[in-house]
């Protein structure tokens, strides 16, 4: 998807790539180690340009995303990843794997249970919608509920600020995501005054605002989990069409399983892409970028393809569109002072969820071939896995 100015234009074909899509691992790298020149102010920028009507919805509940992490280009960030990086370290990452596994069985179990009710069940609902959310939520010590209605807020958003809604969707959407904004005052009021440690109480107690809570709360609960519910999807659907590197038996065990999770980060991660813009007038691959100038990075899918479409600026010196050094895992999550803050988690989560299904359900097989797609600028899954059992 990343670097066809098809879908970056919405769909249509018609619209000019308002972005410099830089391929080159090196010059990603680059642009993600200059956070000065490159800024992450653009981050959580509306993709489409928000219309009146959405706009209204949004500021009657005073709906805001000031920056705090994600697209905090000023000296606060580091203090508040620090604090946002205490709930997810390396200790406490693995400390939740027996977790993560339980939650896994009790989703595969659901979804054989479905098989043998209907004949048939869909992966994405059963088995990758919702082990992430409750373990985000448990790790950052907020209350676990309303979880259908949080899926649905997470992707509705990510559609209202990544994709390419007209103004009637936009309509929509900015209604999901005036109730998401609402449901998240009303968790961060309750949270503010809950027993014991959780993620609000520390934000507080360094000094944030309360719409700067809800503003990182709102990244958080979106890319927390709906990107790894994302990865899991994509991971299930390509072993059980047969186009990853491991067959669906070997996705069964620990090893096959972690293998083709990063297998399919490095080559169809559900955040292909991220952006930033230059701060000022400055220098890249030796090319003048000037200021103000909206840049995407591809971050991953380079080994795979890498369509140049016509509304793509492909830098000077990038002859090797295909990417002649490979990026691996590299800038999956990012690199640099923003590097994503749950990468551990992620690759965690989607092994265990992915070799748990595997082994549970033998022999199935798919139902849809070709389900439809999430495709935004930064994110991509199928919709549906839709399954069935292998006729004997
Ligand atoms: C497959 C799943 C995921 C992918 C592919 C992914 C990818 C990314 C990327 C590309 C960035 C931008 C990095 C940059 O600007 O340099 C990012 C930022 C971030 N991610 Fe993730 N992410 C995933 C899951 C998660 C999870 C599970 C969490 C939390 C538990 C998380 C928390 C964050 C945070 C807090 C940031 C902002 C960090 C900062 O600005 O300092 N992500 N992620």
């Amino acid at each position: 998807m990343a670097g066809s100015a098809e879908s970056m234009g919405g769909g249509s074909g018609q619209a000019r790539c308002p972005y410099l899509v830089v391929r080159d691992p090196e010059a990603v790298r680059d642009v993600l180690q200059r956070p000065a020149d490159f800024s992450p102010a653009n981050a959580l920028v509306a993709v489409t340009p928000l219309e009146g009507p959405a706009l209204r919805v949004l500021q009657r509940v005073r709906f805001a995303l000031p920056p705090v992490l994600a697209s905090n280009d000023t000296g606060t960030h580091a203090g508040t990843r620090k604090v946002v990086a205490g709930f997810f370290t390396p200790a406490t990452v693995a400390g939740m794997e027996p977790r993560i596994r339980e939650l896994a069985r009790e989703a595969v179990q659901n979804a054989a249970d479905q098989l043998a009710t209907s004949g048939h069940v869909d992966l994405v609902q059963t088995v990758a919608a919702f082990p992430p959310a409750v373990v985000m939520l448990e790790l950052l010590g907020l209350p676990v509920r309303d979880l259908p209605a949080l899926k649905r807020w997470g992707l509705d958003s990510m559609e209202l600020f990544w994709g390419w809604p007209d103004e009637d969707r936009q309509l929509e959407l900015a209604h999901s995501a005036a109730d998401f904004y609402v449901w998240l005052r009303q968790l961060v009021t309750e949270s503010m005054k809950a027993p014991g440690r959780n993620l609000v109480k520390s934000l507080a107690e360094h000094g944030l605002s309360m719409p700067e809570i809800c503003s990182l709360g709102y990244f958080l609960l979106i890319a927390g989990q709906e990107t790894t519910t994302q990865l899991i999807s994509t991971t299930l659907f390509r072993l059980l069409e047969g186009s990853a590197p491991e067959n669906w038996q070997d996705a069964a065990s620990e090893t096959g399983a972690r293998s083709v999770v990063r297998h399919m980060l490095a080559t169809e991660s559900s955040v292909p892409t991220w952006r930033r813009v230059a701060a000022h007038g400055t220098n890249l691959a030796g090319s003048r970028i000037p200021a103000g100038t909206e840049i995407l990075l591809e971050l991953t899918g380079n080994q795979i393809t890498s369509p140049s479409g016509p509304g793509s600026q492909p830098l000077p010196g990038q002859a090797d569109q295909n990417g002649s050094s490979n990026p691996g895992l590299g800038l999956v999550f990012g690199s640099g002072i923003h590097r994503c803050l749950g990468a551990k988690l992620a690759e965690l989560e989607a092994a265990v969820i992915v070799q748990e299904t595997a082994a549970a359900l033998p022999g199935i097989q798919l139902r849809d071939p070709e389900p439809e797609w999430i495709r935004f600028l930064s994110f991509q899954a199928p919709k549906t896995v839709a399954v069935r059992n292998k006729p004997c």
